[in-house]
């Protein structure tokens, strides 16, 4: 398990918020937004037991088996695409660079290793009568879950799986929180879009989304998936769940 004098230490001057449980970081990031928590600060817990995953999704892992953190942003309202681009291309660059093989995003922001989910993306944003007060990027990722025996056997995947030598967490947690804060410098610039999209790994493919077959031909600047059907016309898919072929 962590523990919160490490995390200070390891990761000072950033503000760290620890729970060995909690219901869900993302919730309580969402309440510190309210509190003047500065950009950067992060929230994070070896446990949730009301962790959300995107489309209302439930998320939970055993205590200790996973990164579960959310980081806090200030950023104009033109930003927020762009956050939900950076979780996902966070973290695969860190399992690429640590030469992991095959890591890539599945849209919208699925980091998969050899096809299967190892972190999701769950992005945030809070207003106050129409005006955006700043937004939450919670991050899960399979750090050493074993799926042998769960339902997700043949989806999801753990880093551990994909490495030879042991995976450290806190190791990780620093690797990704590095990632980010280089890319928080650039959130507007066509480099970050460039690297998340070509880091899709679903571009060019048959996919189905909500029943219908299309082929995935590009995204747009917002990161909205452009789809074409077999007679031609062109769908722009801003959320949801894609199925590959
Ligand atoms: C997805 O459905 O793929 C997104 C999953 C996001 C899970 C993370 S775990 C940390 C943070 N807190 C939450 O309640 N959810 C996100």
């Amino acid at each position: 398990m962590f523990n919160s004098q490490v995390l200070a230490a390891e990761l000072h001057p950033r503000q760290v918020r620890y729970f060995p449980q909690i219901a869900s970081t993302n919730d309580l990031a969402l309440t510190l937004l309210n509190q003047s928590a500065p950009t950067g600060t992060i929230v994070i817990a070896d446990e949730q037991t009301k962790g959300r995953g995107r489309l209302g999704r439930t998320w939970y892992a055993l205590p200790g088996t996973s990164l579960l953190f959310t980081m806090i942003f200030r950023l104009p309202q033109s930003s927020l695409p762009r956050l939900t681009m950076l979780g996902g291309l966070a973290v695969c660059e860190t399992l690429q660079h640590m030469g992991i093989q095959e890591v890539g995003i599945k849209w919208a922001n699925d980091v998969q290793i050899r096809g299967r989910k190892v972190a999701g993306v769950l992005p945030e944003a809070a207003w106050d009568g129409g005006k955006l007060t700043g937004a939450v990027l919670g991050i899960g990722v399979n750090v050493t879950v074993d799926f042998a025996a769960s339902p997700f056997r043949d989806t999801a995947i753990s880093v551990q799986d994909a490495s030879d030598t042991p995976i450290d967490r806190l190791d990780l947690l620093k690797r990704i929180l590095a990632r980010l804060d280089a890319w928080v410098e650039r959130l507007e610039s066509d480099h970050l879009f460039e690297a998340w999209r070509g880091n899709l790994n679903m571009i060019g493919q048959y996919v189905t989304v909500e029943g219908r077959r299309s082929k995935a031909i590009r995204v747009d600047d917002d990161g909205a998936l452009i789809l074409s059907d077999e007679d031609g016309t062109l769908h722009r898919v801003i959320a949801g769940d894609i199925l590959l072929g």
